[in-house]
């Protein structure tokens, strides 16, 4: 008679196949942490009556950075950053095209909204198949992450009048991305015993949640969610088109 408890399958933290998705796996937590330090820099400073949270929700990010950092350490695996710049290149111009023309709201959208949503699912399908040492900081890390989605709920919720039309403008033109960016890590999640339709769907509800919790109505956050999503989540063979520069 089989057992009708559902285990993880043994997952080989040491081998190669392992090591190497997760060369670029952890890179892109580091770099994505990175990233994210500097988004709440720059939202200090276009937030100045707000630099202190934000100052601190940069300090946070930074701490991550160094955690996972130290995850890729313990388990002897050198993070192929290159390969995480690059990941994050398209959404990382769009939000520094924001910045230069001073527009908060599409900031917010793309750091609190869409990479904080983005990390939190990434992470939590993730917690239950990490090692031992990962997995206790990364169930760390989403409580924070959860806060951070918290503040730019908060403020987008505050000014969602004015800020309506510009969220659905950057919803459209930045959500297409993560699509794109999961796509291309299809193989290597997959490597490291993670599906990759669990992430998109947890993304999803996180992300739907914060639409709803701003202000959108069901419509809308329907509309809004759809953006990018044409192509099955699934397509093993889709090019990925970034212009990675
Ligand atoms: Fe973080
Ligand atoms: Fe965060």
């Amino acid at each position: 008679m089989t057992s009708s408890f559902k285990t993880q399958p043994e997952i080989d933290f040491q081998s190669e196949a392992y090591k190497d998705a997760y060369s670029r796996i952890n890179a892109i937590a580091i770099v994505g942490e990175q990233l994210a330090f500097e988004n709440f820099l720059q939202l200090a400073q276009l937030l100045p009556q707000y630099d202190k949270p934000l100052l601190q929700l940069a300090k946070v990010e930074n701490r991550h950075k160094k955690s996972f950092q130290a995850c890729g350490k313990n388990l002897n695996v050198i993070p192929d950053l290159h390969f995480a710049w690059n990941f994050f290149a398209a959404l990382h111009h769009n939000f520094r095209v924001a910045v230069d023309r001073r527009q908060v709201v599409t900031c917010l959208l793309i750091q609190a909204l869409i990479i904080e949503c983005f990390a939190i699912a990434a992470y939590s399908i993730y917690v239950p198949v990490a090692d031992d040492f990962a997995r206790q900081i990364t169930e760390t890390v989403i409580l924070d992450e959860q806060a951070h989605l918290n503040f730019g709920e908060a403020w987008l919720k505050r000014h969602f009048d004015t800020s309506r039309a510009e969220l659905k403008h950057a919803n459209q033109a930045n959500l297409p991305l993560i699509w794109q960016m999961l796509n291309q890590v299809e193989a290597d999640v997959c490597a490291i015993g993670i599906d990759k339709a669990a992430i998109a769907e947890t993304f999803m509800m996180h992300y739907g949640d914060a639409l709803g919790n701003i202000g959108f109505s069901t419509r809308e956050i329907l509309q809004l969610s759809a953006h990018g999503l044409a192509t099955p989540t699934c397509r093993l063979t889709e090019e990925v088109s970034l212009d990675l520069g």
